[in-house]
C-alpha cells in the first residue's frame, strides 16, 4: 500500500513511517516541520513539506504518490496550551483535518486511519473504558479530536470511505532499535520529565496531587509501548486493505500505574535518585484513565509485545540518553 503519513516526521507518526516500511508498504510523509525533524524521515522516503490545510497541495500529493490510504496523525496535543488557545486548536486540528478529508475524497482515497485520545472520555470512572462510554472531554484538545472522529464518520458514510480511529491511552517509549523516538522541546509527559530528572537534566520534579482516591493517593493512567501502539495501526490499515468494517478502537493495555510507580520505575530502571516534590493537583487531570482494550483485541487480532512498564521505561531512557550523546534536539 502507498500510505501518505500526515505528521510523519514526529515522534509517533515517526514510528509509523518504520514500520509501514517494516511490513513492506510504501509510506509518503507529509508535515509541515512545526514540532516534526527532517532528519527523523529515513533516506528513500518521500517528505512532502507542507500543511494538511494546504487543499491543493494535499490533493496534488495523494494524486502523484497514487496514495491507497491515509494515515492521519498531524496534530496539537498539548492539553494545557489547548484550553489557552483553542481556536488554535480548532483550526489545526478539526477544520484542517476537513481540509486533508476533502482530498481524500476528491483523489478517491478510500482507507482513513486516524489518531485520536482517550480525552475524548473526559472525567471517566474508575473501570476500565470501553469505546461505548459516554464522551465529555475536559479540554478543547479533546472536543477538536472528537468533532474529527464525528466528521470521519459522516464523510466516511457519505463517500464509499472506510475508517479506524484509534483512542490512544499514555503512549511511551522509544522504537526498541533507537531509529525514534520522542523529541518534544519542553515535555511535559510524565515518563520523559521523570527521565529527565535521572539523567540529572532537571534538578526535580513534582508530583502533580496525592491527595486523590486511589492507593497511594496519585492518578493512574494506562501507559502503552509506542511500537505497541503503531503495531495496531498496521492492523488497522491491512484490515480496511481486506475491505473491513469502520471502527472505532481504544489503544492501551487494559492496567494502570501510579505516578508513584512511573516515577519508582524510573528509579529502578536507571538505578538514579529522581527528586519527586509533592505539589499540588494540576486542573484538568482524571483521576484514573484505563483502556477496556477487548475490541481491538478480538476485531483487529491485536497482541501487544512491550507491556511491561520496565521495558517502556528502558527504551525511553535509552533514547533519550542517546540524544544527549548525539546532542541531538529535545
Ligand atoms: N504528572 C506529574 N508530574 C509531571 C508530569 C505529569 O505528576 O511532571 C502526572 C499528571 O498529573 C498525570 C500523569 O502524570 O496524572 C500523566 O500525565 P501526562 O502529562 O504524562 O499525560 P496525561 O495523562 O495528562 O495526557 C496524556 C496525553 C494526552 C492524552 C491522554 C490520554 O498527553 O494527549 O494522555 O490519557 F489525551
Amino acid at each position: 500500500m502507498n500510505v501518505l503519513v500526515t505528521g510523519g516526521a514526529g515522534y509517533i507518526g515517526g514510528h509509523m513511517v518504520l514500520a509501514l516500511r517494516d511490513a513492506g508498504h510504501n509510506p509518503v510523509v507529509f508535515d509541515n516541520l512545526s514540532t516534526g525533524f527532517r532528519w527523523s524521515v529515513p533516506e528513500g522516503v518521500p517528505l512532502v513539506v507542507g500543511d494538511v490545510g494546504d487543499h491543493e497541495l494535499v490533493l496534488r500529493t495523494l494524486q502523484s504518490h497514487q496514495i491507497d490510504a491515509i494515515a492521519h496523525f498531524a496534530a496539537k496535543l498539548v492539553v494545557p496550551e489547548s484550553v489557552a488557545d483553542p481556536l488554535g486548536y480548532y483550526l489545526n486540528n478539526t477544520v484542517k483535518s476537513r481540509t486533508l478529508m476533502a482530498a481524500a475524497v476528491a483523489a478517491g482515497v478510500e482507507k482513513f486511519v486516524f489518531s485520536s485520545t482517550a480525552a475524548v472520555y473526559g472525567n471517566a470512572s474508575d473501570k476500565p473504558l470501553g469505546e461505548d462510554a459516554p464522551l465529555a472531554p475536559l479540554s478543547p484538545y479533546g472536543s477538536s479530536k472528537q468533532l474529527t472522529e464525528v466528521m470521519l464518520r459522516d464523510v466516511a458514510a457519505a463517500h464509499g470511505m472506510r475508517y479506524v480511529t484509534l483512542r490512544y491511552f499514555n503512549v511511551a517509549g522509544a522504537d526498541p532499535a533507537l531509529r525514534h523516538g520522542q523529541c518534544t522541546e519542553n515535555a511535559t509527559h510524565l515518563i520523559k520529565v521523570a527521565i529527565q530528572t535521572a539523567l540529572g537534566l532537571r534538578p526535580h520534579m513534582e508530583i502533580f496531587g496525592t491527595d486523590y482516591p486511589t492507593p497511594d493517593g496519585t492518578c493512574i493512567r494506562d501507559y502503552i509501548h509506542v511500537t505497541d501502539l503503531i503495531a495496531a495501526h498496521v492492523l488497522a490499515l491491512e484490515h480496511l486493505d481486506r475491505g473491513g468494517e469502520s471502527m472505532v478502537v481504544n489503544c492501551g493495555y487494559g492496567h494502570g500505574y501510579s505516578v508513584s510507580e512511573v516515577i519508582e520505575t524510573v528509579r529502578k530502571v536507571s538505578g538514579k535518585p529522581v527528586e519527586a516534590r509533592f505539589g499540588s493537583r494540576r486542573p484538568g487531570d482524571p483521576v484514573t484513565i484505563v483502556a477496556d482494550s477487548g475490541r481491538i483485541r478480538s476485531r483487529l487480532g491485536w497482541e501487544p509485545r512491550l507491556d511491561d512498564l520496565a521495558t517502556i521505561v528502558e527504551h525511553s531512557l535509552r533514547w533519550e540518553s542517546m540524544l544527549r550523546e548525539r546532542n541531538l534536539k529535545l
